[in-house]
This record gives C-alpha cells, sequence and structure tokens, in this order.
C-alpha cells in the first residue's frame, strides 16, 4: 500500500474528517460505558468478539493504516499490538485466531484504554498537519470500520449476556421508555401493541441502476454503480413480526422440510433450531409454550412482543418463513430501487431503543378509546433484511489498493447480502447502497424478514 501525493485540502475537509473521526471514537466509549470490564472479556460464540477487544481493534486500524504511513515520527504504543488486534488483513501481518480472542485478559483493559488515548492523541497531531488526501480517505474508512464494530459489540455483548444465567440488562430501557412503563401499568389491555396491517407496495420495475452514487462515502463494495433489469414486484410494508413467526413456529414450521432449502434443513436438523436464537421455552408443542425473548433490555415474555419484528433469524429460516407464507425475500436490487432516494429514518441506534420496535402502536386518545396509529413504511432499521442475492461484486468491481482491498472483496462467496440497517446500526452508517453480508446459517445479527412477491 503506498500513500498518494495530494493536492493541498480545504480547511473546512480537514475539519469535517477530524469531527467525522471524533464523533465515531467517542460512541463507541458512550455505548461501552455500560459495560464492566469482566464483560468486556466474554466471547460467548464463534461469530463475536469481547467488547475489549473491540476498542482495541478499531484503534489498531487507524494506527496501521492512517498514522503509520501519514504522521512523520509516529511511535507505535506497543510493537505486538500490529499482529495482536489485526482482524484477518493476511498481507498485513500474522494474527490469533479468532477464538483466542476471549484470552486476551492481558493487555488488561487500562492498557487499552491508554492504547485509544495515545491513538486518538497521534491522529489530533494529524489534523494539525495537514493529511493528505489518502490519509483523509482512510480516517472516513477508519470511522466508518468503527461504526460497523459498535454494532458487533452490541450484538456480540447481546449473546455474551444470553448465554449468562443471570441474563443480564445492557440497558433498562429504550428511549421511549416512560411510554413503556405507563403501557404496563395500564395492564395488559391497555399496552397492547398490533401491528400495523401486513399490505405490499407495487413496483414498476423496468431498467434500473445499483449501486452508490454520488461524491459521499461508500465501501467498494457499493461500486460501480451499474444497470440492471429487474421485473415487476411488490415488496411488504412492514417486517414480520414475532406474532406472525410464532404461527410459522405452530404450524409445524421447523418440522416440515418441504419450506426449508436443502442446506437450511441441515441446518435445521444439526443445529436443533426450533425458533430465533433468543427464543427460550420449555419442550414440547409449540402452541403451548410460554416463549420468551432475549433482548438488549432483558428477557420479555413473547407475547409482549408479538407486534415487534422478528429477529435474529438465518437466511435459512427467513427463506422458510416466505415459502410458508407463500411469498419469497426480495432481491438486494428489488430492495435497493425502492428504497433510493428515501431518507434514511427508521429504528437505529439514534431513537435509543436497542431492539426492535413494532412499526404501529396502539395508541389512546383523550376520551380513552384506542386507535392504531399509522405509519408510512420505513424500509430503514429493526432489522436487517436477509436478501434472496449472494453477495458478489458488482459487474467492474474492483477492491481498495493494497492491504486494505482485503476489507470486503475476499468475503465474496458463500454470503448472502443483507440490506437497511438495524437497530444497533448507527443512523449516519446506513444508505440505500449499503451492502451487509454474513453466510446464510449466521443468526446473531438483527437480521430480520421482509416479504416480497
Ligand atoms: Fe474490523
Amino acid at each position: 500500500m503506498t500513500a498518494t501525493t495530494s493536492p493541498v485540502l480545504s480547511p473546512n475537509r480537514i475539519s469535517a474528517s477530524g469531527e467525522r473521526f471524533r464523533a465515531a471514537r467517542r460512541q463507541t466509549m458512550q455505548l461501552s460505558k455500560l459495560l464492566t470490564p469482566e464483560d468486556m472479556m466474554v466471547q460467548s460464540c464463534a461469530e463475536a468478539s469481547p467488547a475489549k477487544w473491540h476498542l482495541a481493534h478499531t484503534t489498531w486500524f487507524f494506527e496501521s493504516f492512517v498514522l503509520r504511513e501519514f504522521l512523520p515520527g509516529y511511535r507505535v504504543f506497543h510493537a505486538d499490538f500490529a499482529w495482536l488486534f489485526n482482524s484477518y488483513y493476511e498481507s498485513f501481518s500474522a494474527f490469533p485466531e479468532k477464538r483466542l480472542r476471549a484470552s486476551f485478559s492481558r493487555p488488561g483493559l487500562d492498557e487499552i484504554l491508554r492504547y485509544r488515548e495515545h491513538v486518538d492523541a497521534a491522529m489530533e497531531q494529524l489534523f494539525e498537519q495537514e493529511p493528505a488526501a489518502e490519509a483523509l480517505r482512510r480516517i472516513e474508512l477508519g470511522a466508518n470500520h468503527e461504526e460497523q464494530h459498535q454494532e458487533l459489540l452490541l450484538t456480540d455483548i447481546l449473546h455474551a449476556f444470553f448465554t449468562n444465567p443471570l441474563k443480564p440488562k445492557y440497558r433498562e430501557q429504550g428511549s421511549k421508555g416512560a411510554r413503556e412503563q405507563e403501557n404496563r401499568e395500564q395492564g395488559s389491555e391497555g399496552a397492547r401493541e398490533l401491528p400495523a396491517p401486513l399490505g405490499f407496495l407495487e413496483f414498476a420495475g423496468g431498467l434500473r441502476e445499483a449501486g452508490h452514487a454520488g461524491n459521499g462515502f461508500c465501501f467498494d463494495n457499493e461500486l460501480p454503480r451499474h444497470r440492471l433489469w429487474l421485473e415487476p414486484y411488490a415488496l411488504a410494508n412492514r417486517l414480520v413480526t414475532c406474532g406472525e413467526y410464532a404461527e410459522f413456529m405452530a404450524d409445524g414450521g421447523y418440522q416440515k422440510p418441504e419450506f426449508w432449502l436443502s442446506a437450511g434443513w441441515d441446518a435445521v436438523k444439526h443445529n436443533g433450531w426450533r425458533a430465533p436464537l433468543y427464543w427460550s421455552g420449555v419442550e414440547g408443542d409449540p402452541r403451548k409454550c410460554e416463549w420468551t425473548v432475549f433482548t438488549l433490555r432483558g428477557e420479555r415474555p413473547l407475547k409482549e412482543l408479538a407486534a415487534t419484528p422478528v429477529s435474529q433469524v438465518s437466511f435459512y429460516e427467513a427463506d422458510a418463513y416466505a415459502r410458508w407464507a407463500g411469498r419469497r425475500l426480495p432481491t438486494e436490487f428489488e430492495w435497493e430501487a425502492a428504497v433510493e432516494g428515501q431518507p434514511v429514518e427508521g429504528n437505529l441506534l439514534d431513537s435509543g431503543e436497542f431492539m426492535p420496535v413494532p412499526s404501529t402502536n396502539l395508541v389512546q386518545d383523550e376520551n380513552g378509546a384506542k386507535h392504531q396509529k399509522q405509519e408510512t413504511t420505513k424500509y430503514y432499521g429493526d432489522c436487517w433484511v436477509w436478501t434472496s442475492s449472494a453477495y458478489l461484486g458488482y459487474p467492474g468491481f474492483h477492491p481498495l489498493d493494497g492491504t486494505l482491498g482485503e476489507y470486503n472483496g475476499k468475503f465474496m462467496s458463500g454470503q448472502m447480502v443483507l440490506r437497511g440497517g438495524s437497530c444497533v446500526t448507527p443512523a449516519r452508517h446506513i444508505r440505500a447502497s449499503y451492502r451487509n453480508f454474513f453466510a446464510p446459517e449466521t443468526r446473531w445479527q438483527f437480521s430480520g424478514i421482509r416479504l416480497a412477491k
């Protein structure tokens, strides 16, 4: 990887880059404030990493790809950190096996926090020295990278707390906590939330373009923008709810191979799946089962969440549900064409809910009568939507040059695309062309279902 010579950059661009950097760094610390040092050590499943590792690895990214190349005289904080906190960049250095991250009791949390301070201070020096254009591009990438790890930090701690017998809560309440409390005090009749009626929005299709447009930041996998053909299609006006998913289960969804792709049915049998990842219940007939759902705000009875979007399902489960419902999953391009040009609105990290919420609530007027509050269709937030699209490079795709070319491109096999962000995705991070990707059996992310036909 080589630094390119830069033209003179405007002070505004440098100051915007500094603000972007600081905001991302602050947000990570804010999210980890609610965790104890012991919480930060837990790595409870193969996909997850300890929170402490996230704090260090995001710092490593700036040290490795920005400071070492662009800040003259930069002294690394610790020589071993260069390989210790490398995640998967083969061309940068060797790195420890992912499953060993829970063994990193050393360096201690204090030392990791000092590492963050050391790198943050050096970055401030860089901002004072008129960084090269390539440095600013990498800082933008580093801020976006840190935001991805903010989401991972929360999904990983959710799994950690789910496996803890005490079932701790990451947060007591969401931003609408007071309203929820009020509803609970009114009793179950007053508090019941109903989903918006399921409807489908029609789209004409035709010749469309997909991929990132404009001058704003995007990842390399969102490019190049290219033309494609869409047949007429329709998308559901909301995500599938927990209540609807429970009907699929009650109808033998996990017992009938006819709903499942072959690899999905294998996964059901091999893993003993009988419900979404964080649903717990007694064994036996799912119709008689009193399910609970574990969230970042603790364990909730399923009946309280009947109108809430179902989350933590794999691609296979999403696909099986759609087949059972007589529908299908959207392609990533159908989703993008429907959403392009719409404002980024929805239940994202900034809403402060930290879990999916119903798309429509029952609201009570001044006379005590209950009405359904209709909301316009929101495509962003709550849960990432599994699409039926395999994660592949767009026509003419080129990964970034050098080591950073390993960021996205090398994962373009055996993964499915997800769109739209979740309740733990920072709002500034998501856009119409954004492509998330995971293996089809993945369940620990906030991943849900939007039907198409
Ligand atoms: Fe990373």
